[in-house]
């Protein structure tokens, strides 16, 4: 078994993959003004037929666009020529490992069998991976749910998923009908490690520190932990965990250059002030959870529809009465 103790060593963290917030700005800036991540898991390209792939899919994993990160691009299929594809095209810019999205839970992918769509179908998973493992350059990682439906539909897949060579296994303990709703759960997870010959990565609702030191504590051989809505929200929870330690520091106002510099550089690249509102509204429902008065100042900016409105409701905010919420040191002491 590839899950062995792991007391001693640093956590490894994954940044994942939230499509339309963690693109690769995204993640350059928050890499440049934090760090706190070893890598990230590219939000999902989807792959079918094989046609040329169209440049603009390929842009946000462009690897001249990075800074730093290690990245891993994700593709979403259930065709194999379309995967193969992608895959080699993926490869001759630089990526060694490529991930498969087996989680998606959205009704309009899941229904086509894939992301989620396909755990209930273990023999088309098999199909899929006996086509596509021998003739790809890159290796292979997955990230899935436990199941469409059931939670234990994992149980089949796992003496499938041993058969193949694969990097690592991410599991998200949720099924795909329950979106990010309920609990995720611990239970399954926990025999997925007993089960698994892969490396696993625990994701899930990882939001605070205590929250990850309850799970390192309940899963001692796990060292590899993926941080997606929580790290959006609290920027100081990825160091914390990777370093052990909480370096005092101004928060409102490093993360104000991080907002500052967020919009400016969103500014040039969206088209109008329109989606940068509603873009920047997007982020604020992952950010205000880090002010006490986070859901107050949310509501305010939720009705505006001026760019300019914004600009100076978030000044207003950040200068008067912005004040973090300390999930970390409130939870060691
Ligand atoms: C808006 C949104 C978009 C997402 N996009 C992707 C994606 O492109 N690929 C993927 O594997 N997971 C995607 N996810 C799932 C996350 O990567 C992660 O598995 C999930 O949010 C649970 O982790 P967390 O509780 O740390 O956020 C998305 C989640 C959200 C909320």
């Amino acid at each position: 078994m590839k899950n062995e103790i792991t007391h001693s060593l640093k956590p490894i963290l994954y940044m994942a993959p939230i499509m339309g917030y963690t693109t690769r700005l995204f993640r350059n800036l928050y890499h440049a003004h934090f760090g706190g991540f070893d890598l990230a898991i590219a939000p999902f390209i989807v792959a079918v037929g094989d046609q040329k792939i169209h440049p603009k899919h390929l842009r946000d994993v462009m690897p001249e666009n990075g800074h730093g990160l290690q990245l891993i691009p994700q593709i979403l299929s259930n065709d194999p020529a379309g995967f193969i594809l992608l895959a080699k095209e993926l490869h001759t810019l630089g990526y060694d490992t490529v991930n498969w999205n087996l989680g998606c839970p959205f009704p309009m992918v899941a229904k086509k069998k894939r992301g989620s769509g396909l755990l209930p179908f273990p023999d088309r998973i098999q199909a899929m991976l006996d086509q596509v493992v021998p003739r790809i350059p890159n290796r292979l990682s997955i990230k899935t749910r436990i199941g469409r439906k059931a939670p234990d539909e994992i149980d089949a897949l796992l003496p499938l998923f041993n058969q193949y060579p694969l990097t690592e296994l991410i599991i998200h303990p949720r099924t795909g009908l329950q979106m990010y709703e309920g609990s995720v759960d611990l239970e399954i997870f926990a025999r997925c490690i007993d089960r698994s010959d892969h490396p696993l990565v625990y994701n899930g609702d990882i939001v605070n520190y205590q929250v990850f030191e309850t799970l390192k504590s309940r899963f001692p051989v796990i060292n590899r932990w993926m941080i997606g809505r929580g790290a959006i929200a609290d920027p100081f929870l990825a160091p914390m965990i990777r370093d052990g330690e909480d370096a005092p520091c101004d928060r409102v106002n490093r993360f104000r250059g991080f907002h500052d510099a967020l919009v400016a550089e969103l500014a040039g690249t969206l088209c109008g002030p329109g989606h940068l509102l509603d873009k920047m509204k997007g982020y604020w429902t992952f950010f205000c959870r880090s002010f006490t008065e986070g859901a107050r100042f949310f509501k305010t900016i939720k009705k505006l529809n001026q760019m300019d409105a914004f600009r100076k409701e978030v000044d207003h905010f950040f200068d008067q009465e912005a004040k973090w919420i300390n999930t970390i040191s409130s939870s060691r002491s």
